[in-house]
Order: C-alpha cells, then sequence, then structure tokens
C-alpha cells in the first residue's frame, strides 16, 4: 500500500472538527483523489474531554502544538489555532523547521509574517498553504496561484467578511440600525472573539493582503492596507444609497498603479445591478480581472465548518499529490518590495450632505466642489420640512485629495451642518 500522509491537527473548533470529520467519513474518496490515504496521527487543542460531535479515537493527543508539530508521525501540520503570533507561530515556525508541510487556516498569521514563513517554508523545501485562509470555501487562492497563473492580474475585488455583509445586508433589507444589526450578528454568533475583527475591516484586511501579494508578486504588506471599518455606515446612506442605484459593501480593492500598489478595504457603493451589488447575507465574492481571462467572479460561503473544512483538504490533498506549489504563487525570494500608492485611484464619490435651507445655500456648497475640481455628475435633494435640507450629490471621477479640499472648505461655507458623508463609488 502507499505510504499514508499523516495529519496532525492543532485546533478542534468548529474547521478542527469539520476536518476530522471529512477525513473519517471519506477516507476512500480521499484516498482515490489524493492518490494515497490520509489518516491523522494526533491532534491539539485546549480540551481534550469537550463533545466535539467527532470521535477522536485513535489519534495521540498533544497539549502543545509546538511537540504536535514536531511529532514523528506527523507529514502535515494542519494549523488552526489562530491568532498572528503567540502558539500558532511558534507551531508554524516548529513544524517548517522540522521539515513538515504546512496547511493553515490563519489568516492573521500570514499576513503579518507571511514572508518570513515562506522563507522559511522554502529553506525546508517544505509548502505552506492557505486556502482556507481567504474567503472560506471559495478557492480563491488556488485560482489566482494556479488557474490564472498566465494572466497579469490588473485588479481583485471582494467582500470578504461574511460578518460585515450580513450586518449592512439586514440594515438595508430590515431597516435595523447598525446597532441592531450588529446584536443580531452576534446572537447569531458571527462576530470574531474581538468583532473589531469583523467590523473594523481587520479580518477582510488581512485577506485583501494576501490576495495581494499572489496576484501582483508583491511581498505581503498588511500595513500598508487602507482600511475603513462598518461603524459609521448609517442606515440612512443605505437607503440613499439604494434610492440611487447602489449598495454599501464592505468592499477590499487592490491594484498596482504607476503610483504603487493600492490596497483598499472600506465601505463603498457598488451598483446594485453588479454581481457585488448583488451579494447579500455572509456570503463572500472575489472578483478578479486579468488581460486574458477578462473578469471571473467567484462566490460562496466565507466561514463555517463544511466550507473552511473543504479548503483545507484541498491543500491537503494537493500535498499528497505532490503538488507543490509556492506559498504566494511563486518563490519567495522573487516576490518585491511594493512602493504603497499614497492616494487611491480617482473615483466618483457620494456625498451626503445637510444644508441649512436658506438662499445660495447650494450655490455655495457647488462653489467649493468647482473650486477644488469636483465636478457634480447627479444631484438630489429630498423634500423636508424643517430648517435644514438633506442633499445628495454623486460626484464625478475625483481625486480624493481635491474631495478632500472641498470637504474642508465647506465648513467655512456655514451652510452645512455637522460633517458631510462622502462614500467612494468603486466601478466594478
Ligand atoms: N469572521 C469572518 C467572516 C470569517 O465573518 O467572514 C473568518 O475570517
Amino acid at each position: 500500500m502507499t505510504e499514508p500522509l499523516r495529519l496532525g491537527i492543532a485546533g478542534l473548533g468548529t474547521v478542527g472538527a469539520g476536518v476530522v470529520k471529512i477525513v473519517r467519513q471519506k477516507s476512500a474518496l480521499l484516498e482515490a483523489r489524493g492518490g494515497r490515504p490520509i489518516t491523522i496521527s494526533a491532534v491539539c487543542a485546549r480540551n481534550r474531554v469537550k463533545d466535539r460531535g467527532v470521535s477522536l479515537d485513535g489519534y495521540a493527543w498533544e497539549d502543545d502544538p509546538v511537540a504536535l508539530a514536531q511529532r514523528e508521525d506527523v507529514d502535515v501540520f494542519v494549523e488552526l489555532v489562530g491568532g498572528s503570533d503567540g502558539p500558532a507561530k511558534a507551531a508554524t515556525e516548529a513544524a517548517l523547521k522540522a521539515g513538515k508541510d504546512v496547511v493553515t487556516a490563519n489568516k492573521a498569521l500570514l499576513a503579518h509574517h507571511g514572508q518570513v514563513l515562506a522563507e522559511a517554508a522554502e529553506m525546508a523545501g517544505s509548502v505552506l498553504r492557505f486556502e482556507a485562509a481567504v474567503a472560506g470555501g471559495i478557492p480563491v487562492v488556488k485560482a489566482l496561484t494556479e488557474g490564472l497563473a498566465g494572466n497579469d492580474i490588473s485588479r481583485v475585488m471582494g467582500v470578504m467578511n461574511g460578518t460585515c455583509n450580513y450586518i449592512l445586508t439586514r440594515m438595508e433589507s430590515a431597516g435595523l440600525t447598525y446597532e441592531q444589526a450588529f446584536a443580531e450578528a452576534d446572537g447569531l454568533g458571527y462576530l470574531e472573539a474581538d468583532p473589531n475583527l469583523d467590523v473594523g475591516g481587520i479580518d477582510a484586511g488581512h485577506k485583501l493582503s494576501l490576495l495581494a501579494s499572489i496576484a501582483f508578486g508583491t511581498q505581503v504588506a498588511f500595513d500598508a492596507v487602507e482600511l475603513e471599518g462598518i461603524g459609521r455606515v448609517s442606515i440612512e446612506d443605505i437607503r440613499q444609497a439604494a434610492d440611487m442605484g447602489y449598495k454599501v459593501k464592505l468592499l477590499g480593492v487592490c491594484q498596482m498603479t504607476g503610483r504603487g500598489l493600492e490596497q483598499r478595504m472600506s465601505p463603498c457603493l457598488v451598483p446594485a445591478s453588479s454581481p457585488l451589488g448583488q451579494l447579500d447575507g455572509g456570503t463572500n465574492m472575489v472578483v478578479i480581472e486579468g488581460d486574458q481571462v477578462g473578469q471571473i467572479v467567484l462566490r460562496g460561503p466565507g466561514a463555517g465548518e463544511g466550507p473552511t473544512a473543504s479548503a483545507v483538504m484541498g491543500d491537503v490533498i494537493d500535498i499528497a499529490r505532490g503538488t507543490r506549489v509556492s506559498t504566494f504563487g511563486q518563490p519567495a525570494a522573487t516576490l518585491s518590495k511594493a512602493t504603497p500608492a499614497q492616494t487611491a485611484t480617482p473615483a466618483p464619490y457620494y456625498l451626503r450632505l445637510i444644508l441649512l435651507d436658506k438662499p445660495g445655500a447650494l450655490a455655495k456648497v457647488a462653489a467649493v466642489l468647482g473650486e477644488a475640481g469636483v465636478s457634480i455628475n447627479r444631484m438630489r435633494q429630498r423634500s423636508h420640512d424643517q430648517n435644514t435640507a438633506p442633499v445628495l450629490i454623486v460626484t464625478h471621477k475625483t481625486t480624493r485629495a481635491a474631495l478632500d479640499t472641498a470637504l474642508a472648505a465647506m465648513v467655512g461655507t456655514q451652510v452645512v451642518e455637522g460633517e458631510p458623508v462622502a462614500l467612494r463609488i468603486e466601478q466594478v
């Protein structure tokens, strides 16, 4: 019989339990596809007695993930512990040092230490794969590193945090406030232990930085991702945007420009009729644009036991088959250090202002926009019955710098109440 590929699984939460189930329940399929049996030698988690809905009989138990990573009877260390440092990092480093292959679902670890770990893997002759780290069950890492490897990639965009998309969708469809939708997501167990990872855009930013590295052959640069979460998105903006034919999404965009690598994760408006605009609930979507293929849209579950375990197993089966792809699609030493773009590519913007309802107010706003070189495309003043008038403006394409100049000058007009809202409209 061909030698089995022996796994050591660190972390038996939702995803770990899902991986164990697949290995136990699909042994014939895994062997047929991998060309050799896939077995589990040992596991490790914080709580040994917890019922995980799957038997752990026959597996050795380790309390320490580092010890698990170094075991003689482990060929592939499956890291499902999470966290950018601490035990996950120590055990991954130990596994690579011991010459093991590593499969991880840990986006934070790779966003912070991806380059160093990819180099360590190559030094050791090991592979380090992370399909489950980005967009759960969507095989987007494989799509970029393999299927689309013959393309110059011009742009990668995505909704890659299901929790944020769920919150924004519920605000829109049920008229909930941000706080109500957040509480609902919390009640459903969607939020990470630190909710700011979700709603602050950090989790999605980690994922974006990993895709940018593969797409543009650059070293992972999470610190250069321009990050803004969804905490300031109001129900009013969701309603007004819908009225003008847009949806609000926490959208990640990365593209290589003449000014450097642009990586943004922020609330944006997208056309309601576009695939991204039609993405409701906790689902993820990644849009990839390549010079040969044109546009590819990948859609699917971004989290959960089955989808994430499915992604882990895709990497494991690749290793069983002998498929050895560099972590970021090319040798780590050939990844360049990208210059971060200091400014975003020009785009149209949505503006919402509260104007004092007095003669000449609108003219003053139009004047400051014009003086900053920002041209108005569409404008709407809603019916109102107080002393203030809500005004919506969609600009033509403009730079963020010009827009910021105009927004700053609006304070001086003394006709704008409060802080205007400005949201980028991404052309998808
Ligand atoms: N918390 C993430 C999400 C899943 O809501 O999409 C794990 O990255």
